[in-house]
């Protein structure tokens, strides 16, 4: 691996790296920083696939909601009018993207650069806290969960629309081969379980449902209560 990380990016998660090909959160907002145009240009093709189970995962986002690894901004336009946006992505390029979103959309928000690792929010600062697509380039994934589960209020809702193995046999070998070539160009582990991230945090997972041949995830949690 030829990547560099950036000085800018927080780090907090590497030494958490699991296995010698992991990247850094350096690393990967360096990866998004170089795929940002691509990603803007194609979002809406995006939309075309996966806007009718964005929806149905966010649409009832409500309050003040934090949208984690959020992109382009491709999850902003799902959300109601009312929703309070705040959007963080770890890659400059990005956090560009989802404020360009924002005023196409003419919608308010804030979008800061910020590792999801490692939150700049109080606890217990938002209502709802939504994800796409991201747990698989966490570095450390558990402590993204953790910090959602920290920054959501105890009577609040984390809402995760996420992929990973096909249960499908054929489909699922597929992605096994083509495993670290897919996370050397897109630092997308396509072969996770997002499920099994949630044990050691502090959330339970109230509902999940599997779509296309169980790639696809949608999740509700909701911050554990002693
Ligand atoms: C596959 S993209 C998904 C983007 C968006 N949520 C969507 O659904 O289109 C993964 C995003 O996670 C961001 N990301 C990866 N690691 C991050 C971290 N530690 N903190 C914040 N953002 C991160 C990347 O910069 C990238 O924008």
């Amino acid at each position: 691996m030829s990547r560099t990380s950036s000085p800018n990016a927080t780090d907090s998660a590497d030494s958490h790296a699991a296995d010698a090909r992991s990247m850094s959160t350096g690393d990967i907002a360096d990866l998004y920083d170089d795929m940002a145009d691509q990603y803007e240009r194609w979002d809406w093709a995006n939309r075309l696939f996966t806007g009718p189970l964005r929806k149905r995962a966010f649409a009832d986002a409500r309050g003040r909601v934090l949208d984690v690894a959020c992109g382009a901004g491709t999850n902003f336009r799902y959300l109601p009018s009312t929703a309070q946006l705040v959007g963080v992505d770890v890659s400059a390029e990005m956090v560009e993207s989802a404020r360009a979103e924002l005023d196409r959309l003419r919608r308010g928000g804030t979008v800061y650069r910020m590792d999801a690792q490692d939150l700049a929010f109080p606890d217990d600062s938002f209502d709802t806290v939504i994800s796409a697509l991201s747990t698989c380039t966490f570095p450390d994934p558990v402590a993204a969960l953790s910090e959602m589960a920290r920054v959501c209020r105890p009577a609040g809702r984390v809402l995760l629309f996420e992929h990973g193995r096909s249960d499908v046999e054929l489909l699922g070998r597929f992605q096994d081969w083509r495993a670290d070539a897919h996370y050397e160009r897109h630092g997308c582990r396509w072969t996770q379980d997002p499920l099994a991230h949630f044990e050691g945090t502090a959330l339970t997972v109230r509902e999940s449902e599997e779509f296309f041949q169980g790639m696809v995830t949608i999740i509700e949690a909701r911050p554990a209560t002693d």
